[in-house]
């Protein structure tokens, strides 16, 4: 298993480019699926989750070609419309080939996701909505079927609580559904809405992506398309809160700054400078100490739940309180007790994390629990004293391409361990 070994004391400077965003090739490549012709697609990232999904669409008869980070994918036939329980397993975004293979081959036999470290995150609504467009749902050792014979036909489907896999798998479900679809109380992230790009390009008909009402008007048959991804806004934050820790002076390239819009205003609020050097361009000093600034996580627009952890790092080393409110998943605050093992000074209290700085903290051997609580201990072991120890970096993996050359380009003591 795979560590890293970090050490601290080193102000990051230079440039560092944002590679494309995760959680929006894996939702474009389900998509792939509601057409036989080929898909091309560019900036697909080359981490893990993506290698899981293109195998999954392979195993359902696909075929992938992949050239560094362009992917064309060409689902000729469904011949085997299932997502199995050893890769759901270790990547619950396979639900989101649900909505594709019920609109596609009229059905599809996917693994339950199981819960996962940040929560039980359970698919209640991706189902709920996938009965309303017509399709029979069951669910039997381990598995759910959907099966929808005569095909979908549209409805206004209200989410109870906004799903953003949720929004995107019955998106796509509805694109080839009779008639038209609401869904109501969706999901406003810029991948969603780069995902309704990549639909229309299909020849899809959607109106309302990045707005809380989404219409789809059914159509017959979808085509090919070329898209390219939108830049991954996670990346870029935990980059610019990499700048801010080491006190450093990092410009992060090729992001969407109105993207990282709610961290650039904390960052600011915090003491770091921020400033769009042009409109796909960051860049992040903090000259100063930095001081507390509360935080609550929220759907997008809001403050990214998938930052809060590189966020709770920064807090240790900026002088007062800090409280952050994690909203959104019930059990996201693991990487605080691997902080505290550096010397952090957080008290956990039901959804709220108070953090108490500044404190120095000290090189340690820690353990990565998920994607972003891995992030944000490579964050505080960057700027402890002495070295960190990081293991189980297979997380990082997941969903950063080389994040240690990345940072190491830009002054990061960093290297990994096989
Ligand atoms: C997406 O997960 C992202 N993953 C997550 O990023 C991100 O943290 C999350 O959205 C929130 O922004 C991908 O896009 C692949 P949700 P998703 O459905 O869609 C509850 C990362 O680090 N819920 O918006 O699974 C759920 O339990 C990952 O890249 C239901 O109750 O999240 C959670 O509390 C981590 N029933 C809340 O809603 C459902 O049917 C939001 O979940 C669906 C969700």
């Amino acid at each position: 298993m795979d560590k890293f070994v970090v050490k601290g004391g080193v102000p990051l400077r230079g440039e560092i480019a944002t590679g494309g965003a995760k959680n929006s090739a894996l939702p474009a490549l389900a998509a792939t699926l509601l057409t036989d012709q080929p898909v091309n697609l560019q900036r697909i990232p080359r981490v893990r989750d993506v290698r899981t999904m293109q195998r999954l669409l392979v195993d359902i008869g696909a075929s992938a070609d992949v050239d560094g980070e362009s992917v064309r994918i060409q689902v000729r036939v469904v011949r085997s419309p299932e997502a199995p329980y050893e890769l759901v397993k270790t990547m619950r975004a396979s639900s989101l080939v649900l909505g594709p293979l019920v609109a596609r081959a009229g059905r599809a036999r996917v693994s339950l996701p199981g819960g996962c470290a940040i929560g039980a995150r359970p698919i209640n609504l991706h189902l709920a909505g996938l009965e309303q467009l017509g399709a029979q749902i069951q669910q039997a050792h381990g598995y759910v079927e959907a099966v929808a014979p005569q095909g979908l036909r549209g409805a206004t489907i209200r989410f109870e609580r906004i799903t953003v896999t949720g929004t995107e798998d019955l998106m796509m479900a509805a694109v080839l559904a009779r008639g038209e679809t609401v869904l109501q109380n969706a999901a406003r992230e810029p991948e969603v809405t780069d995902l309704a790009t990549l639909l229309g390009k299909m020849g899809a008909k959607i109106a309302g992506a990045g707005t809380s009402t989404i219409r789809i008007e059914g159509v017959e048959q979808l085509h090919g398309a070329e898209h390219s991804i939108i830049p991954d806004r996670i990346e870029a934050g935990t980059f610019l809160v990499a700048g801010a820790i080491t006190a450093g002076d990092l410009t992060v390239t090729g992001c969407i700054p109105e993207h990282n819009a709610a961290l650039i205003n904390k960052l600011q609020a915090a003491g770091a400078e921020v400033t769009e050097v042009n409109t796909s361009t960051l860049r992040v000093r903090a000259l100063t100490g930095l001081r507390s600034a509360d935080v609550t996580t929220e759907e997008y627009p809001g403050f990214p739940t998938d930052l809060q952890a590189q966020y709770m790092a920064l807090m240790t080393q900026a002088e007062g309180i800090a409280i952050i409110n994690e909203t959104i998943f019930e059990n996201r605050f693991m990487h605080a007790q691997e902080m505290a093992r550096m010397g952090a000074n957080i008290r956990l209290e039901g959804h709220q994390a108070i953090v108490a700085g500044r404190k120095e903290l000290t090189g340690a051997g820690v353990i990565a629990s998920d994607l972003r609580a891995s992030a944000s201990l490579v964050l505080a072991a960057l700027v402890a004293r002495g070295e960190t120890v990081i293991d189980r970096v297979y997380h990082i993996d997941r969903g950063y391409d080389k994040i240690e050359g990345k940072l190491a380009a830009v002054g990061a003591q960093i290297r990994r361990i096989e």
